[in-house]
């Protein structure tokens, strides 16, 4: 169910336009289990969140994606929505346990939903964008050890392959994994993210298992296919020290990017952990090394480094953090309860986020823009260029309490900070490549509010409306901005 949306704007003139790049692309986001529903239909079993969201306190007010935005029905819908938007592509991720339930043989009828939604794509001349991991692991292989052991990988491996063999003709582009520092620390270390665990040796070993497998899919999607455009999306930051002379607010700055960023990007463009952060992990944690070193077989870390083509990008928000506590502590908000009983961050306890006076989102995010534009240079001089790797802002967004308004009888959602974000998001990306950065496309996340994780159906992240009842869809004042920059493509000045 969509309300009509037309596009809405005039045309620019040459001095007021900051134009993008030929072949620019501009998309949006989603994930499976965010969007989907249909939780328990044509065969779909339990993943990990279906388990984690039935865990009192887990998820506020008990939501769960039983139903979520009913994507799994209403995609055509949201595929003409798209279209009007004018969107040229679409990052969508498939669940595990809707094609391999229990981690095991096909299912058909749920393959058959993603050989539907791509094909619709591709008549809706939309690129499709397909994430094979977007942390929906099927239960029955989280009561294995999930991703602490590593069959996991090469399970994961196979569900590549099945997927490939039923959509490799028609998609082109292929992420492995979606912020695999969530799916490793904030889940199995930090226990806010299912399955909810609390240990840090767990979160090493999902880590490095989450790596394996996004090597071993890229190995073998190279070895089918030179053509594919294949890579990874990683959640990066920028960590800024409070004081930048102070040896301990640098030693902070230095523990967050480090277990933040190049815990994954060194091992994948370098092939190895840096060493910096083992050393911290071994002094708090020296079991959680210990582990990793038994788990870590001879090259694994070769595997994990096979070259990619393409760098997902994805940022919120920057750190402005300290070796000293402040009195405005600043806590994340990844989580609406106390579940946080370890730091998503083991070998950085000692790490203190202070306000810098920036605008928040309802998330507690400072909205720093300028934070993306540093972030792409870093990733760009210190990694990807060299590598021959494009980046893609692969998800950017900010949740806002949005207010429904009836102007001659049609809905709006007059989201103006949301407008500015977008607006400022892209603006940053646009000085990132004046600097020379090779950034080669745009993902708003999202396309639609949805499940927003621990945060249920609370935190609404989408340029398009959704009510809940109706399952009615009404592009709000962002979306409506997204598709005029998209039709120009440029930004007003
Ligand atoms: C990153 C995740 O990939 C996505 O699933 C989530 O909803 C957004 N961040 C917003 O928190």
């Amino acid at each position: 169910m969509t309300i009509e949306f037309q596009e809405d704007s005039a045309p620019m003139t040459e001095t007021e336009r900051r134009a993008f790049p030929d072949g620019f692309l501009f998309g949006a986001a989603t994930a499976a289990f965010q969007i989907e529903g249909a939780a328990f239909e044509d065969g779909r079993r339990a993943s990990i969140w279906d388990a984690f969201c039935r865990v009192p306190g887990a998820v506020i007010n008990g939501d769960n994606g039983d139903v979520a935005c009913d994507h799994y029905h209403l995609y055509r819908d949201d595929v003409a929505l798209m279209k009007r938007m004018g969107l040229q592509t679409y990052r969508f991720s498939t669940s595990w346990s809707r094609v391999r339930p229990d981690g095991g043989p096909i299912n058909p009828a749920g393959l058959d939903f993603y050989k539907r939604l791509v094909d619709e794509l591709l008549d809706a001349d939309i690129l499709p964008w397909l994430t094979l991991y977007h942390w929906d692991l099927p239960q029955a292989l989280q009561d294995r050890g999930g991703w602490t052991v590593r069959e996991t990988a090469d399970l994961f491996t196979e569900y590549a392959l099945d997927m490939h063999d039923a959509l490799g003709d028609r998609v082109k582009v292929w992420t492995t994994l979606n912020e695999p520092w969530c799916s490793s620390f904030l889940s199995y270390t930090a226990g806010i993210h299912a399955p909810g665990h609390y240990s840090v040796t767990e979160g090493v070993l999902a880590a490095h298992h989450l790596l394996l497998g996004h090597g071993q899919v890229i190995r073998e999607l190279r070895a089918r296919d030179a053509s594919l455009d294949l890579g990874v999306t990683l959640n990066l930051t920028v960590a800024d020290p409070v004081d930048p002379s102070d040896p301990a607010d640098l030693d902070a700055a230095r523990r967050i990017d480090g277990q933040f960023n190049r815990w994954f990007l060194d091992p994948i463009f370098r092939g190895e952990y840096p060493a910096d952060v083992v050393d911290d992990i071994r002094a708090v944690h020296p079991e959680a090394i210990a582990a990793l070193d038994e788990a870590t077989r001879p090259g694994d870390l070769e595997t994990i480094s096979t070259p990619i083509a393409t760098l997902g990008v994805n940022y919120y928000h920057g750190e402005y953090v300290s070796g000293h506590p402040a009195t405005d502590e600043v806590t994340g908000g990844d989580a609406p309860t106390d579940r946080r009983a370890e730091s998503p961050f083991p070998a950085a306890a000692e790490v203190h986020w202070h306000d810098r006076g920036l605008p928040r989102t309802p998330m507690h995010w400072e909205v720093q823009p300028e934070g993306l534009t540093r972030l792409l240079a870093r990733v760009h001089e210190e990694y990807s260029a060299s590598a021959g790797v494009a980046l893609y802002v692969t998800e950017n967004g900010a949740a806002y309490d949005d207010v429904v308004v009836e102007r001659d009888g049609e809905k709006l959602v007059p989201d103006t900070e949301r407008t500015e974000f977008v607006r400022s998001h892209l603006a940053a990306t646009l000085d990132a490549i004046d600097r020379g950065v090779d950034v080669r496309g745009y993902f708003y996340w999202s396309l639609l509010d949805n499940f927003e994780w621990a945060w249920g159906y609370e935190k609404r992240f989408g340029i398009v409306r959704v009510d809940y009842d109706t399952q009615e869809r009404t592009v709000k004042e962002s979306g409506r901005l997204y598709s005029r920059i998209i039709a120009q493509r440029a930004l007003e000045a």
